[in-house]
């Protein structure tokens, strides 16, 4: 059928029938809060770089995660800012480690927050690099066992799910064996698997405090022009153990996570980062662009591109809109 006959437009002239054909929606199950955990007391500090997001101390970070779980968002992952970094990235693993206690804080509040653990140990190391070094080289096999200690001390803690950001190779095969070790064979791992080496990280780095000293992340993180290769490095990662497979950044790398959903048949994530939360508020800050119907079409557009699950900053903005009964917004 052709025009006259088939018109388009019959479907888009009522919005209670345009609510009913739309073939993608974005809800709370979707969505998985990034937030920033600092030392100290009392602290809510805005990161310049991100508008509207803070770096929390527990006694902070507690009420938050309540008042979030009361507005419904439903996951969070964790960043940890630690008092002392050294050499080795210890407070990444060790038992009082910044992570650690603020898993163990919101868990012993009754919180239903399921709580994610980011694992990488570039906001514990002086030097701000993802592993050991040895000289200006990023070492490989010497960072496993950390990053496998780091993931036991987070479940030990009562993390409910642990993602290694580290993209060291073998990473998620060391972790899930030393998590059947310790008895945490219930803990699920959701890997960086394609993790660029981007510029969209930018902000990213001001809120976990996160710079590397010197040289860059190019030797262990994919190079941006690559989509072949993201297909081999999560390929990897499956043979590896991991159950929810993540493309990051998101937004620029929708073709990648559309290549992963369409190869595999695993859970997909998609990290909408730092730079891509920036940018939108920035240019909605300036009144360039309506936010919240910006913020929604990028979300949509994850999704469908195959993303099942989207890690955003702007999870609580979503959360509210749902609440006040303005989603999608108009
Ligand atoms: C640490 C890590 C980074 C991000 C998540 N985990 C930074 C980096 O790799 O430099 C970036 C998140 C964001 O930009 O929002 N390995
Ligand atoms: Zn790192």
């Amino acid at each position: 059928m052709a025009y006259p006959e088939m018109r388009m437009r019959r479907l888009r002239n009522n919005p209670v029938l345009r609510d009913m054909v739309r073939e993608t929606k974005i809800g709370m199950d979707d969505l998985i809060y990034p937030m920033f955990v600092h030392y100290g007391e009392n602290i809510k500090n805005e990161i310049a770089s991100m508008p509207g997001q803070y770096q929390w101390s527990i006694d902070n970070l507690v009420p938050e995660v309540k008042r979030l779980s009361t507005l419904g968002v439903k996951a969070i992952i964790l960043f940890g800012i630690p008092e002392n970094k050294d050499e080795f990235g210890s407070d990444a693993y060790a038992e009082d480690g910044i992570v650690q206690k603020a898993i163990k804080a919101i868990k012993k509040s009754g919180s239903e927050m399921y709580v994610i653990g980011d694992v990488c140990l570039c906001e514990y190391t002086s030097h701000g690099h993802c592993g050991m070094l040895h000289g200006e080289k990023i070492l490989n096999d010497a960072t496993l066992p950390l990053l496998a200690k780091t993931a036991v001390a987070q479940a030990e803690a009562g993390v409910d799910m642990v993602a290694p950001s580290d993209m060291m190779d073998g990473r998620v095969e060391i972790i899930r064996e030393a998590l059947d070790h310790h008895g945490f064979d219930d803990v699920p791992i959701m890997s960086y698997a394609a993790k660029y080496a981007s510029a969209y990280y930018g902000p990213f780095r001001q809120a976990a405090d996160s710079a590397p000293a010197f040289g860059d992340r190019r030797s262990h993180q994919m190079d941006p022009a690559n989509v072949e290769e993201a297909l081999r490095e999560v390929e990897l990662d499956i043979d590896e153990g991991a159950d929810i497979v993540m493309v990051k950044p998101a937004q620029a790398y929708m073709d990648v996570i559309w290549r992963v959903k369409d190869s595999y048949t695993m859970p997909v994530a998609a990290y909408a980062v730092s730079g891509e939360y920036s940018m939108i508020e920035a240019a909605a800050q300036n009144g360039w662009i309506d936010r919240d119907r910006v913020m929604y079409e990028s979300l949509l557009g994850l999704k469908r591109a195959g993303a099942d699950i989207i890690l955003s900053y702007h999870t609580p903005m979503v959360a509210e809109l749902i609440s006040k009964g303005q989603w999608p917004p108009q």
